[in-house]
This record gives structure tokens, C-alpha cells and sequence, in this order.
């Protein structure tokens, strides 16, 4: 049995000890263990089913722990640290040697970030240590925003369960790989490849998600899915599609208006991408426990480029 809660020594007694905790943050909540406890991050991996080659992101108090995790830290790094942390973007360097390697699964690279959340920024200065921590949730499913959804997905897995509220962004952060001289967004969010671009003064572009090697989790083509069939549709041809479907029970996410029909369960989602970000993973988590024949998503703009990514990766087949 897993609770919830809002023990911060609590929480550290339990990271101390090798146990897991799950952690607000301004993104979505994470599932938190000391990063320098090879045996505690096993314990990530095997509560969330997720492969060992797969990193995760270890969570730090500040810019000036980076040094304890990464080394060859290129120093236009720090204009990124200045203009976005704490907040929601996470960055690949190379490793520091004694850095366990289970943390970033095998790899010679380490993903690192400052959460902008009261309780996980407390917590990480109480702990004074690094935390690794994945998404909340199972390999492959939609990621928690609030912390029931984490009891509800990881009960009996999960030592503790920090009560942080709403997750504020609601998407995960962007990442930036700073790893190599090729400077790149591995995972698009709400900081966008412009305002990066704008802060390092130079083009960043965003890695195609079929691309080569970084194991990059959330790059895999299916990700954060519903257990219901789920699918995105244009809105130019909503209409024809919804005459094939008519036959269907269908729980539908619109974030434009959308005309009322018997077999149409509608939840409503702002037409602007903050708060739509905030929304999309407490409503595709509800739209799932309608138990359906299928969900369909209204397409969002092109310049919305994050959701658009989580949206494309929701609805894979
Ligand atoms: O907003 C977030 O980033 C949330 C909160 C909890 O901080 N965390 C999160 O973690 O989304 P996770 O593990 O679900 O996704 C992190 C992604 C994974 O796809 C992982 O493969 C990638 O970051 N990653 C971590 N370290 C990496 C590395 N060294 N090289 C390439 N990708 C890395
Ligand atoms: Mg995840």
C-alpha cells in the first residue's frame, strides 16, 4: 500500500534508506530515488517496467550541482541554466566518470534538471542529493499530473507519494543535448526550440522522432497511449469521419467547438496550448477510464509543437 502525502522528512528517510518516492513537479510528477544508490534506481526501472538501457533524468537543487554529475559542460550551457531553471528543460551532457551508469542506462551521458515545484525543490535541498526520476507512470503509458493519478498507476510499487497538486505545465520538459558539439532538442515541451534558439543564438533544431541513437524514451513512436483505441483527426475532415463512426461510442477531446451527437462524449479542452498542456493528460486518463470503443483527438495547430509530439505519440498504432 502505497499514500500519499505531505512528510518531507518522511520523504527523506525513505530516499535515504534506498526506497522510492513520487515527486511533484511543475511538468508531471516523477518517480523519485537517490541517484547515487545503484540499487534504489533499480527499484525505478522495476516499478515502472521500463528496459535498463533507458536513462533517466537525475533532478538537482541548482546549476552549481551540474558539476557533480556532468563534466566538458559547454559554458553557453549556463545562459540556458540562467534563462530556464528551475523549470521545465532538461539537459544531456557527458557524464562524470563516477557517476553509476545504471543512472543513465549504460550510457556515457547524463540528462539533468532543476524542477520549478515548491515540495520537489524543499525536498531536493533536504535530501542534498541528486535524484533520479523517470515519469510516474508505467513504460509506455500516459504520465500522472496529480498525485492520486500515481496511487491509482504504482499502488504497492511506490514507498511514498508527495502531495504536490496540479502539475502546472502538465507536458514533460523539453531536452536539450548539449553532449556533443551538434546541438539539438531530443524531446520538444513547453520551452520551445525558439526560445532556446533565441537564448544560445543560434538555430536548435528538433531531432526527427524516427532519428538514430540517444534512447530517448518518449521518442518512441508509440508513448504516453490509452488503453482505448485512440486517434487524431483533422478538423477539416471531423465531419466524414464521424459519419463512419456513427455506430461507435466515442469520448472525443476537442479544444475547438464541437456540435453535440448521441454517441459522442465530449471533454472540452482550451484552444490555447498552456493550458491545454495542462489539461491533455488528466483528460486523455479520463477519456481512457470511459472504457469506449474509441477516443478520438480534434488536431491541433502546427506551431503547437510539444502537444502535437504527445498527441502523434498517443494515438500510434
Ligand atoms: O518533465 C520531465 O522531464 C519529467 C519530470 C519527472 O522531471 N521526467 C520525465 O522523465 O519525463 P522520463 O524518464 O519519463 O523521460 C525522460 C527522457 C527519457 O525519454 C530518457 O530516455 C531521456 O529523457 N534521457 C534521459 N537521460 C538521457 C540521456 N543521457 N541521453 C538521452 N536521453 C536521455
Ligand atoms: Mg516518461
Amino acid at each position: 500500500m502505497s499514500h500519499i502525502s505531505n512528510n518531507l522528512n518522511e520523504a527523506v528517510a525513505i530516499l535515504s534508506s534506498g526506497g522510492l518516492v513520487a515527486i511533484p513537479t511543475e511538468t508531471v510528477y516523477g518517480l523519485a530515488a537517490d541517484a547515487s544508490n545503484p540499487l534504489a534506481v533499480k527499484k525505478i526501472f522495476a516499478a515502472k517496467g521500463r528496459p535498463a538501457d533507458h536513462p533517466l533524468i537525475v533532478h538537482i537543487a541548482d546549476a552549481e550541482q551540474v558539476a557533480q554529475w556532468a563534466i566538458n559542460v559547454p559554458s553557453i550551457a549556463y545562459r540556458l541554466f540562467n534563462a530556464f531553471w528551475p523549470g521545465p528543460l532538461t539537459v544531456i551532457c557527458q557524464k562524470a566518470p563516477q557517476v553509476n551508469p545504471v543512472v543513465s542506462g549504460g550510457q556515457n551521458t547524463i540528462g539533468l534538471r532543476v524542477p520549478d515545484h515548491p515540495v520537489a525543490l524543499a525536498l531536493l535541498k533536504a535530501f542534498a542529493g541528486g535524484l533520479a526520476a523517470p515519469s510516474a507512470n508505467r513504460f509506455g503509458k500516459i504520465s500522472p499530473t496529480t498525485a492520486e493519478h500515481v496511487l491509482n498507476e504504482l499502488d504497492g510499487k511506490v514507498d511514498l507519494i508527495l502531495q504536490g497538486g496540479r502539475c502546472e505545465v502538465g507536458i514533460e520538459s523539453t531536452i536539450v543535448d548539449l553532449s556533443s558539439a551538434q546541438i539539438r532538442i531530443l524531446r520538444p515541451g513547453m520551452i520551445s526550440a525558439a526560445a532556446i534558439s533565441r537564448v544560445l543564438g543560434q538555430e536548435v533544431p528538433v531531432v526527427a522522432k524516427t532519428a538514430e541513437t540517444p534512447r530517448v524514451s518518449g521518442s518512441l513512436a508509440s508513448h504516453y497511449a490509452p488503453n482505448t483505441p485512440a486517434e487524431l483527426v483533422p478538423a477539416e475532415t471531423l465531419s466524414k469521419r464521424l459519419a463512419e463512426l456513427n455506430d461507435q461510442k466515442l469520448v472525443m477531446l476537442s479544444h475547438l467547438p464541437i456540435p453535440q451527437a448521441s454517441n459522442i462524449s465530449l471533454i472540452q479542452l482550451p484552444n490555447n496550448p498552456l493550458d491545454y498542456a495542462h489539461e491533455l493528460y488528466a483528460a486523455l486518463r479520463e477519456a481512457d477510464s470511459k472504457g469506449l470503443d474509441r477516443i478520438l483527438i480534434v488536431d491541433v495547430p502546427a506551431e503547437w509543437q510539444a502537444i502535437v509530439d504527445r498527441l502523434q505519440r498517443a494515438t500510434h498504432r
